[in-house]
């Protein structure tokens, strides 16, 4: 079993972030959003991985290296322009050779492990009839803004299709999916959708006409598509939640820690009140300022005499004097400044951002 992690996408629904940094490596709880996937695929026994990348492949290939330190090897292929998702299967081809592998999008999060997903595809594929492809679903209230599939009475997957109007049920495809090499058939069969791409959805549809088996799994656990603002923000909080308290910077005798907060190796909190989750990396520099609860401190931040609530602030962000900041996502380096004189406060209601790397920006 291989895997294939997609990692290719610009980023558009992150922009302005994403003109100056790859969206695979904006942070989740102060960690790149593609560590995750590659982190699920070794958990699961799967460290012959191949990545897909496009436009921002020397920042992701130079965060990432050869994967020695996830415990995989990695393969980079690139893509030479988003042609789609089942476009990235086929310039994988060689990579893949003739193996079973799980795909990943690079910018989807899951709370469960794919162990169980490989165990029941394991099994339903040692039947005689077994199984080309493995989908997992799940139930959304906004069908619409994913692939669909619907299921027949006994429970089959009958029919995929890509972002309808109209969806036929609430089962949303997740971006984790299971190939056989049936797979590289169905690819270079199909044609570019309306968006001009080839849609794995409708690789997967191809598959289904032309009489394979399907296998699905309903996905229990919370999922997220992060390509946006708030689904990145709702990440980070969810991560969060399993935050385990560890200190190891130095937190003042001023300070009040109110639930779980890693401060990282040489940051310095001062004065200030944490309310837990919250994660401040490495270097940050925070004083007189309320942080949290569900946020996210880049390495070398600084947060002076403001509040700040559920955000995320990347490396070197430097909010002052900003009495309530909150579902923000503040770029790198970009400082954020308010006037003297006010103190953080729990309530009003705050400004909200989403602002690119080094911005000034005087409130
Ligand atoms: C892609 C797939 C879609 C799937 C979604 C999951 O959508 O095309 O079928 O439901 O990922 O995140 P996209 O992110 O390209 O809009």
């Amino acid at each position: 079993m291989k895997g294939l992690i997609l990692s290719g996408g610009r980023g558009t629904r992150l922009r302005p972030i994403t003109y100056t940094s790859a969206k695979q490596l904006v942070p989740v709880a102060n960690k790149p959003i593609l560590f995750y996937a590659l982190e699920d695929m070794v958990e699961a026994g799967i460290t012959d991985i191949g990545i897909i990348v496009g436009e921002t492949a020397e920042e992701v290939m130079a965060a990432v290296g050869d994967g020695s330190r996830f415990g995989a090897t990695v393969t980079w292929i690139h893509q030479p322009d988003p042609l789609g998702l089942a476009h990235c299967v086929l310039v994988a081809r060689e990579f893949l050779g003739q193996d079973d592998f799980v795909m990943y999008l690079g910018d989807n999060m899951l709370e469960q492990g794919l162990q169980p997903l490989l165990d029941s595809f394991a099994a339903a594929r040692s039947s005689a009839d077994g199984p080309s492809a493995s989908i997992l679903l799940s139930e959304v209230p906004d069908p619409h803004r994913f692939g669909v599939a619907r299921l027949d009475d006994a429970g089959r997957v009958v029919e995929l299709v890509e972002k309808p109007a109209d969806p036929p049920s609430n089962l949303a495809l997740v971006g984790v999916y299971l190939f056989t090499p049936a797979v590289h058939e169905a690819v270079a069969a199909i044609v570019p959708s309306e968006r001009g791409e080839l849609e794995i959805t409708d690789a997967i549809g191809w598959l289904i006409d032309a009489g394979h088996t399907v296998h699905h799994e309903l996905l229990t656990g919370w999922w997220l598509d992060t390509g946006k603002k708030d689904p990145l923000l709702e990440s980070n909080r969810r991560v969060l939640e399993t935050l385990e308290h560890r200190v190891e910077g130095s937190v003042d005798a001023l300070t009040v820690v109110d639930g779980p907060v890693v401060v990282e190796p040489g940051a310095t909190v001062v004065d200030c009140h944490l309310v837990g989750p919250v994660v401040i990396g490495a270097g940050a520099r925070l004083a007189a300022a309320r942080v949290g609860p569900d946020v996210a401190v880049g390495a070398g931040c600084e947060i002076v005499r403001s509040g700040v609530e559920h955000s995320v602030l990347l490396d070197g962000a430097r909010i002052s004097d900003v009495p309530r900041m909150v579902d923000s996502l503040v770029g790198r380096g970009t400082a954020v400044e308010g006037a003297p004189g006010g103190a953080p406060v729990a309530s009003g209601r705050g400004v909200r951002l989403m602002v690119g790397d080094d911005c000034v920006i005087e409130l």
